[in-house]
């Protein structure tokens, strides 16, 4: 196994206060968020979409690495400059989604399982070749009357961990994403317990299939009440929660924590990832940063709305957010700076 260099790619991309930039949705995910703003849903405007993100000025200040889809990992700029390239030029390290996505668990009505093992040892290979140094697989979990099921836990922790395995093979840091959805009117005591007894889950898999937790970022959830509860807590009963259920389950080997934003606003990502730096940081052993897609990218692409005459707006308000970010790692992100400072 490349120990050394999993150890070293995972440090790195947890460095510096910096974070992880996702984007990497599906073409189908790309369309549905290009559809709710007018944008064509073309292969065309998929690229000069992340031909924007790739090229924004400065991005490596806050971002240190970028999670790239199939098809943009194998295109260049209109210059003709790989965009694995550009981003490594600039300091950024290129990583790639390597899971088929979330499809329906056989026998197990509402609950998903993600599929992409088969053929995937052949699949890192040529990622690798690109360029990739780090892979991402996300898993979902549902949260519903009776969900989620022993089986759906036990059949994404199996994946998760199968991948990371095969990932590790190929010299590229896994990405561990479980996610528990946020849609739904549960408790945030509920998500605090389905959030555990996933990670508990995961982490059983990970040390079955000999995955070296010092050469893998997780990606999880914040612990956080559903999006149609009632009951909304504060930013700080958030961040308490989050730091507790992850002490339970979460070992001390993992070097970063890289939170995904899951459909929070870009301000509340960023206010909740403050709010855990600012008290939990010296109290936790593993790094607490971002890998948010939605959280950083959602303003700058409202901005641009496929027209290139916005590029330049749309890349500062991508700086901006990434920032803020940056800010939210070190304990310093101030939301009234924020509202005043976003383009
Ligand atoms: P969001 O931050 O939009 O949840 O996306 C993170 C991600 O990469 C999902 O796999």
């Amino acid at each position: 196994m490349h120990k050394q260099q999993l150890i070293d790619t995972a440090h790195a991309l947890v460095a510096d206060d910096k974070g992880l930039l996702a984007m990497d949705e599906s073409t189908p995910t790309c369309h549905k968020r290009f559809d709710k703003l007018g944008i064509p849903q073309t292969e065309e405007y998929r690229f000069a979409y992340r031909e924007l993100i790739a090229t924004t000025p400065g991005l490596s200040d806050s971002i240190s690495g970028a999670i790239l889809y199939d098809e943009t990992i194998r295109q260049s700029t209109s210059d003709g400059i790989p965009i694995v390239n550009v981003l490594q030029n600039s300091g950024i390290i290129p990583g790639i989604k390597v899971d088929a996505g979330a499809k329906d668990l056989a026998g197990h009505p509402g609950e998903k399982v993600t599929e992409g093992l088969d053929g995937l040892r052949d699949r890192l290979a040529e990622y690798s070749q690109l360029g990739a140094r780090f892979a991402k697989w996300r898993a979902v979990i549902t949260i519903g009357p009776g969900l989620p099921t022993p089986g759906c836990y036990a059949a994404n922790a199996h994946a998760l961990a199968r991948y990371a395995a095969l990932c590790q093979e190929a010299g590229l840091v896994p990405i561990v994403e479980p996610e528990v959805l946020m849609n739904g009117d549960h408790s945030l005591a509920r998500c605090f317990q389905v959030t555990e007894d996933a990670l508990r889950a995961v982490f059983r898999q990970l040390y079955l299939q000999r995955v070296l937790l010092e050469g893998m970022i997780l990606k999880p959830n914040m612990v956080v009440p559903g999006l149609d509860c009632p009951i909304q807590e504060s930013v700080e009963e958030v961040a308490a929660a989050t730091i507790e259920c992850f002490q339970h389950s979460v070992p001390a080997a993992v070097p970063g924590v890289a939170f995904l934003s899951g459909g929070q606003s870009s301000e509340l990502a960023s206010a909740r990832l403050n709010a855990m730096n600012v008290k939990y940081q010296s109290q936790v052993p593993w790094a607490l940063s971002f890998s948010f897609a939605r959280a950083i990218q959602q303003p700058a692409m409202e901005l641009w709305a496929g027209k290139g005459e916005n590029t330049k707006a749309a890349q500062k308000a991508l700086y901006h957010r990434a920032r803020c970010n940056r800010e939210a790692r070190r304990g310093e992100y101030d939301p009234q700076i924020d509202a005043v400072d976003a383009p």
